[in-house]
């Protein structure tokens, strides 16, 4: 494989987050470079290789991955694909970037990571957060000592539910909302904290308002306990209205910082009629809206993707890699076990046989006696 020159990478997946992957290359074109697509529709992934310039289209990943100047995969399928792609990946000796969550179950997860190391390539995790620019800084602010002792971090996404089938149907996605956007929440709190071990994890989840087209859970509440003594809360949903929201709330004994995602970055717009594109999910562009300019840049893809380019190129190493997703994974679980079991429940939690995080929820008590109530699932 080269050494020198841009790292020659392919995109496993040619629909949302596989056309963020290939824009973000674009948008921090120095350290890596998109040269090959794969996804099962043909259609699709010629649409994605026409749209950036990519040179090879590929309908089996597999064939993809006999090529051999390709040198990193970035991996942007369903959820319940990551695994065997990303052990595929490995045996290929390719480096991986694995979209989040980084699996469906926790030996999946494990799995990986040995894979990862047994053949000598890196496992980066795609969570973007650790480079979304607001939030770098607030991280600088309190490595630097700006708020004293932090005790609490909070992070929350919420938005109207998914683009994609699969995402509603826990079989692929593996669960709802905290797996789906939870995922990120909870790293964010770990990686902000700086990795200390997660000893607790309650969460208050239902299905409150799409129980008509999943079994997931459409909000969730997440209280973790770290072993430093600190809080995360992460909050998500996929079940308010009115577009994406993203945000973060820090406390410490000397300050407090906070940011919005979307907001500072947003025009303040109201139109009769309507324009193109306002920011991701956003119902309407009718009315009010807030169109946020450099979006891909303020959420940080760009970013992440040059910096994984260079880890693949041993200029750096990786700010996120398979452990931190792994860890996530395993707060996911314990998460998904304490709705089920309505009590707080401690780490390190282990799930044997599982087959997803959620069944975790609907094998629990408190599950039975909220559906028997009548309440929202
Ligand atoms: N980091 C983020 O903020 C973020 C945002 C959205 C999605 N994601 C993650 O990215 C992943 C993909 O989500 P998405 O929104 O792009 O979904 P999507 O439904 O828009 O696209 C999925 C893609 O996977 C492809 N695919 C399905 N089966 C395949 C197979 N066997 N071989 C090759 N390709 C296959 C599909 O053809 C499609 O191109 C998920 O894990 C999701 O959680 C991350």
């Amino acid at each position: 494989m080269a050494q020198n020159g841009k790292v020659k990478v392919a995109i496993i997946g040619s629909r949302f987050q596989g056309d963020i992957h290939a824009s973000a290359f674009k948008l921090a074109p120095e350290d890596g470079e998109v040269v090959a697509v794969a996804s099962p529709s043909p259609g699709n992934a010629a649409h994605l290789a026409k749209q950036y310039g990519i040179q090879r289209v590929f309908t089996d990943y597999r064939e993809m991955l006999k090529e051999p100047d390709i040198e990193m995969i970035t991996i942007a399928t369903p959820n319940h694909l990551h695994a065997e792609m990303t052990i595929e990946c490995a045996r290929a000796g390719k480096h991986i970037v694995c979209e989040k969550p980084l699996a469906m179950t926790i030996e999946q997860g494990e799995r990986m990571v040995h894979e990862a190391r047994e053949h000598g390539v890196l496992l980066m995790y795609a969570e973007e957060l650790f480079f979304t620019p607001k939030y770098v800084k607030a991280k600088e602010m309190a490595d630097e000592g700006a708020f004293g002792r932090v005790h609490l971090v909070k992070q929350s996404e919420k938005h109207f539910g998914p683009h994609s089938p699969w995402f509603w149907d826990v079989s692929r996605s593996g669960g709802g909302a905290l797996m789906d956007l939870g995922c990120h929440g909870i790293a964010f709190c770990y990686w902000f904290l700086g990795r200390p071990a997660i000893q607790s994890v309650y969460c208050q989840m239902g299905t409150y308002v799409h129980s008509d087209k999943t079994e997931g859970d459409d909000e969730c509440h997440c209280i973790l306990e770290f072993a430093n003594g600190a809080v995360g809360i992460v909050e998500n949903s996929w079940a308010r209205r009115g577009g994406m929201d993203d945000r973060i709330e820090v406390y410490g004994e000397n300050g407090v910082t906070y940011a919005n995602l979307h907001m500072g970055n947003a025009l303040p717009t109201y139109s009769e009629n309507g324009y193109g594109y306002a920011v991701e999910k956003a119902p309407s562009t009718k009315g009010w809206s807030y169109p946020v300019f450099e979006e891909l840049w303020n959420y940080g893809f760009p970013q992440e993707m040059a910096h994984f380019s260079r880890c693949a190129r041993g200029k750096e190493n990786p700010k996120a890699t398979g452990e931190d997703g792994l860890i996530v994974m395993q707060a996911i679980y314990a998460g998904y076990a304490s709705a089920g079991e309505g009590r707080k429940v401690q780490l390190p939690f282990s799930a044997k046989g599982i087959q997803k995080p959620i069944d975790l929820w609907f094998r629990g008590p408190q599950y039975s006696q909220v559906r028997k109530a009548g309440a929202p699932r």
